[in-house]
């Protein structure tokens, strides 16, 4: 199939690289010349593991292609994907959709013979409802149909999640574009991937609902982790008993310094919004969102806190910055608050990230980036273990301790085990693993 990919960002890419993969001949568009000259010679502006040898592969089969003309690749297009960005709008939260429209004007302009228009962007529930309304409008004669298919990508594994996800979901009433959007994903069906046809409304609900729910789950352990270091218990065996219960399940309950990234906190805002202009707000998700974003703060009170109550002229490193593992994105980190909070308590930060120095630069100040974790832990009075690369899990503790002037260790991760950090010396705080002395402290008390 001839498909065009409007909006050369994340998703645009992933999508555009895998999709040439199943044999279709697709053109990736994006108004920024310079993005589309640097990937017409290889060079990919994001971090994501596998995709530079995707999109090369596919460039030599001459099955992906980069321009900057719209208008041509539309027209030659079956299947045009709209994968422009949807950011949070200043002020209320909700999904700037500007671009969405933009490009469906561009589009409309363009379009030649039957196209089915599919976004896959996220975009809140009607949005299809208002691109159909734009296209209508500028070409009352064009044949079209508008599918909502939204990606449930993870960065850093996006191109996995992509070719082995675990469900499509395909939003259209119309049976042609319904056939149209099975051919796009034919090559899944060897893996058995089930695609799921609904209403063009539900399925961009459908995504938000997902997201919400995630993060609500990760929101939850986060809640059981703080419960558990009053009571003595370890949360990551309270998520193995829960999510060893099929109707729960096993993923998404990492406790830890709060989610970030470019879409939970995103999504959960948008999700609000809409929940209160159609008049059925979500307490949920509105409190998921609140208690996330105080988490994401609290982390530096821990620090602060392990530090005997201040950090001022001390030294803090800290081990990863991005949002997660294997992504140089450093959208809503927990790292951006917790660096700012210990800056404004005086003390000096010390970062090191496999991947994600380059974005920090521009968004913090004042911070010294190391050459790798030794080298950040030099002069440290305590080291902050904040996203769990795999580099971070096999450290020299010996080296560390060596390096730093101090001997606390914070492992917002949960990746080492107390008994030989303690062992080895650390001061050792880690994420709801409480142990049982808290416990027994209140009991005493009671008594
Ligand atoms: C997410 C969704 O997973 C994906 O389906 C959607 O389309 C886009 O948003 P992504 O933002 O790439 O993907 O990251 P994800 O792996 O989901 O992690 C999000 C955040 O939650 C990270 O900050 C991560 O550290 C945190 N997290 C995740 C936890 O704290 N605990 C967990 O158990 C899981």
């Amino acid at each position: 199939m001839k498909i065009a990919i409007v909006g050369s960002g994340y998703v645009g890419l992933v999508s555009g690289a895998c999709l040439a993969d199943f044999g279709h001949a697709v053109r990736c568009v994006d108004k920024d010349a310079n993005k589309i000259s640097a990937l017409r010679e290889g060079r990919i502006p994001i971090f994501e593991p596998g995709l530079d040898g995707l999109v090369a592969s596919n460039m030599a089969a001459g099955r992906l292609s980069f321009d900057t003309d719209l208008s041509a690749a539309v027209a030659e297009a079956e299947v045009v994907f709209i994968a422009v960005g949807t950011p949070s709008r200043r002020g209320d939260g909700f999904a700037d959709l500007t671009y969405v429209y933009a490009a469906a004007r561009d589009i409309a302009h363009a379009l030649r013979g039957h196209t089915v228009l599919v976004t896959k962007s996220t975009v809140p529930v009607g949005t299809g409802d208002e691109v159909e309304r734009i296209v209508r409008e500028l070409r009352p004669d064009a044949d079209f149909q508008v599918v909502s298919n939204p990606e449930f990508l993870r960065e850093g594994a996006a191109i996995d999640d992509f070719k082995r996800p675990d469900r499509i979901v395909v939003g259209s009433d119309d049976a042609r574009a319904r056939e149209v959007m099975n051919e796009v994903y034919r090559p899944l069906y060897l893996n058995s991937a089930p695609i799921l046809h609904t209403s063009r409304r539900t399925a961009e609900l459908t995504k938000y609902a997902a997201n919400a729910f995630l993060a609500t789950k990760i929101t939850f352990i986060n809640e059981m982790a703080d419960l558990c270091e009053k009571v003595g218990a370890n949360v990551q065996d309270v998520a193995r008993g829960m999510g060893l219960d099929n109707r729960i399940g096993a993923k998404f309950l990492h406790a830890g310094p709060g989610y970030g990234g470019s879409c939970f906190p995103k999504d959960t805002l948008a999700l609000i919004k809409t929940a209160q202009d159609f008049g059925a707000p979500s307490r949920i998700v509105e409190t998921v969102a609140a208690v996330n974003d105080q988490r994401k703060r609290s982390m530096a009170r821990r620090v602060i806190e392990a530090l005997g109550g201040s950090v001022r002229g001390r030294t803090v490193a800290l081990l990863g910055l991005t949002f997660k593992p294997n992504t140089d994105d450093m959208r809503d980190a927990p790292s951006l608050a917790i660096v700012t909070a210990l800056q404004d308590g005086g003390a000096n930060v010390r970062a090191f990230d496999p991947e994600g120095m380059g974005q920090a630069a521009l968004v913090l100040n004042d911070v010294a980036y190391a050459s790798d974790a030794y080298d950040c832990a030099a002069g440290a009075d305590a080291v902050v273990l904040v996203t769990e690369w795999n580099t971070f899990r096999a450290l020299d503790l010996e080296r560390i301790g060596a390096a730093m002037t101090g001997r606390v260790f914070l492992d917002l991760r949960n990746v080492y085990k107390r008994e030989i950090m303690e062992a080895k010396g650390f001061q050792y705080h880690d994420v709801g693993r409480g142990g049982d002395a808290p416990m027994r402290a209140r009991t005493e008390a009671a008594a």
